[in-house]
């Protein structure tokens, strides 16, 4: 059986209160050997749920949803990798709501790259097109396939990407790259093996519905 990755992206939501309430209602507390469970959460989080996690040896991997381009130093508002590598071994880049909202583009997120390599946190590199995987550099890392339109708060009219057309991309970046890659587009628990099935899907990146513990297990659940 591969080797899957599910990760929660939780975006900009949960205050610490809410966070420890997911927690304690999260209730897979021992997960198929097979699955890396990953929770990406805001810089606000990450201590509280790092030492959770810790704490109550739940087997997820803790993680962020950014990093600075640049090492510590006069960078005002930013985040670097060694300050996340306090509390998390992942890392989220170049996710399309960054790339669009913030002006992301290729060479920053390289430049992100760079970072979280150098301090040694594990990157999944959000991409929708084959020119961005294009311009990833030979590197070890995990790229998730996730077409905008796909992402559930993307507006009225988002959807979940078609199997197929998943399958075929992730042929074209596979030709190019020696990455893991997973899906992310509205993946809820009664579709998440529609991707994990795939022959070289493997995994989730889950926005949406990671903010309900429940459905976020179900997830996991369904995905082998
Ligand atoms: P979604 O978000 O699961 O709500 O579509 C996925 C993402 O943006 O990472």
């Amino acid at each position: 059986m591969k080797n899957l990755i599910i990760a929660a992206n939780w975006k900009s939501n949960m205050t610490k209160d809410e966070a420890k309430k997911w927690l304690e209602e999260f209730s897979i507390k021992e997960f198929p050997q097979v699955i890396e469970v990953v929770l990406l959460a805001p810089f606000t989080l990450l201590d509280m749920v790092s030492s959770y996690v810790k704490v109550n040896s739940l087997p997820i991997q803790v993680g962020a949803q950014d990093v600075s381009p640049f090492d510590k130093g006069p960078y005002t508002g930013e985040v670097a990798a060694g300050q996340i590598k306090e509390f998390g071994s992942y890392v989220l880049i170049g996710h399309s709501e960054r790339r669009s909202n913030f002006i992301e583009n290729d060479e920053m997120v390289n430049k992100k790259i760079e970072r979280a390599k150098s301090a040694g946190i594990k990157t999944i590199v959000c991409v929708s097109t084959m020119d961005q995987v294009n311009k990833l550099p030979d590197e070890e890392l995990i790229i998730a396939y996730e077409p905008p339109g796909a992402i559930s708060t993307s507006g009225p009219g988002a959807h979940a990407e078609d199997p197929n057309a998943v399958a075929e991309f992730v042929k074209k970046v596979k030709e190019l790259k020696q990455s893991l890659v997973i899906y992310g587009g509205s993946v809820n628990p009664d579709d998440v093996k529609n991707y994990t099935n795939l022959e070289d899907v493997h995994g989730a990146l889950v926005g949406a519905k990671s903010l309900d513990p429940q459905s976020f297990s179900d997830i996991i659940k369904n995905a082998v």
